[in-house]
């Protein structure tokens, strides 16, 4: 061997996902019980999976424009309009994650930074790394709402964005109205884009999740994603909406990057916005009942009420997560380590987008881990 390495530096500072770890683990485990997997568990609705297979059927298979299918574009703005009284420029992007990866390339100069609250989605300070950002890490624990005067005492004279997520992930925690309000009000004070992960939007329980747009539409991106509400996370699909500059500059590298989102599934996309979902959402409102019921008075939790996923601090007799991942393993338990999410490692993120009897397994296990 010897000579260089073809690796450039940027992709060093990047450890896998612990996510992935556990993923990778529970592949190597037969029967295990897994609670580590963060996508819904039902199936996707049989009339948004026709109109996908109608679209291959009619030789609907090439690319579309750069920001996506007209159709679909039209009813995004349509939703848009009605929720929020807005009229954003709007594309279609691969997933959330397409739109992140966007929008952190269009807006981020080498240096600027961009506050997130810790715990935090996997991929954002990534991403914003990738680009040339700086994170900054918000501390939200215990209740993991947002503090906005935490936030207010982060903002430097590099601050560029503030990047939220709610319901969030690992958290389930749905932020109080009126800090979304202070929050756009910092970003307006200071100037700041405020970019709102919004992919569990339809999948809350005790009332609508609030968003940025209604506050200071002038200056939110908002993201959302077909993959958490309509269970069809492998499709790639979200779309982007915001200030006509921030999109066009994220639809031009979308089409370097991308060229655009798949067509079939655009197809789908668009019947599954006219599609009821409340059945569904019901029934993970019941699992969410369902899991806190079970670990209440085992583990200290916060409550969720939004997407699927419960953040509960670990049993006092283990020194961190990871002493406790590797405990949780031993009973073949897959739950994912807070520091995947965190710069703490206190917490553990249960995913209850599982069959009932799996949920019941994982608490069991829970109880006897937590004795
Ligand atoms: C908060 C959050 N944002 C973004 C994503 C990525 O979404 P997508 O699959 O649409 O790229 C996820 C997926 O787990 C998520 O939890």
């Amino acid at each position: 061997m010897g000579g260089r390495s073809f690796l450039a530096d940027r992709v060093k500072t990047i450890g896998v996902s612990g996510i992935r770890r556990i993923f990778d683990l529970g592949a190597q485990l037969a029967d295990p019980t897994d609670l580590s997997i963060g996508q819904p568990d039902f199936a996707v609705p049989a009339n948004v999976k026709k109109a996908m297979i109608r679209a291959i059927e009619a030789d609907r298979n090439g690319y579309t424009t750069t920001r996506g299918l007209p159709e679909l574009r039209a009813r995004i703005s349509r939703q848009l309009k009605e929720e929020f009284d807005w009229e954003p420029d709007v594309f279609v992007t691969l997933g959330v994650s397409g739109g992140l990866v966007l929008a952190a390339l269009a807006c981020l100069n080498p240096g600027d930074e961009v506050l997130i609250s810790d715990p935090y989605f996997v991929s954002y300070p990534h991403l914003i790394r990738l680009a040339g950002g700086v994170p900054v890490f918000v501390d939200t624990y215990d209740d993991f709402q947002l503090h906005p005067e935490r936030f207010a005492s982060a903002v430097t004279a590099r601050t560029k964005m503030i990047l939220v997520g709610s319901p969030g992930n690992p958290t389930g925690v749905v932020y109080r109205d009126e800090d979304i309000h202070a929050l756009a009000e910092l970003a307006r004070k200071h100037d700041l884009l405020i970019v709102s992960d919004e992919i569990y939007n339809m999948l809350t329980y005790d009332g609508p999740s609030p968003s940025p747009v209604k506050f200071a539409p002038e200056r939110a991106l908002l993201l959302r994603g077909y993959g958490k509400s309509y269970a069809l996370t492998g499709w790639r699909l979200g779309f982007a909406a915001g200030p006509a500059d921030v999109i066009t500059e994220m639809a031009k590298l979308h089409q370097f990057m991308y060229v655009c989102a798949p067509q079939p599934g655009q197809f789908g996309a668009l019947e599954a916005m006219d599609t009821d979902m409340s059945a569904q959402v019901a029934d993970y409102r019941r699992k969410r009942d369902l899991v806190c019921g079970l670990l209440d008075g085992i583990v200290d939790f916060v409550r969720p009420s939004g997407g699927f996923y419960v953040f509960p601090k670990v049993p006092s007799k283990y020194q961190n997560a990871t002493e406790f991942i590797a405990a949780a393993i031993e009973h073949k338990f897959l739950v994912i380590p807070g520091e995947a999410f965190s710069r703490r490692d206190t917490h553990f993120r249960i995913s209850y987008a599982a069959a009932d009897d799996r949920i019941r397994r994982g608490c069991e296990i829970i109880r006897t881990l937590a004795k």
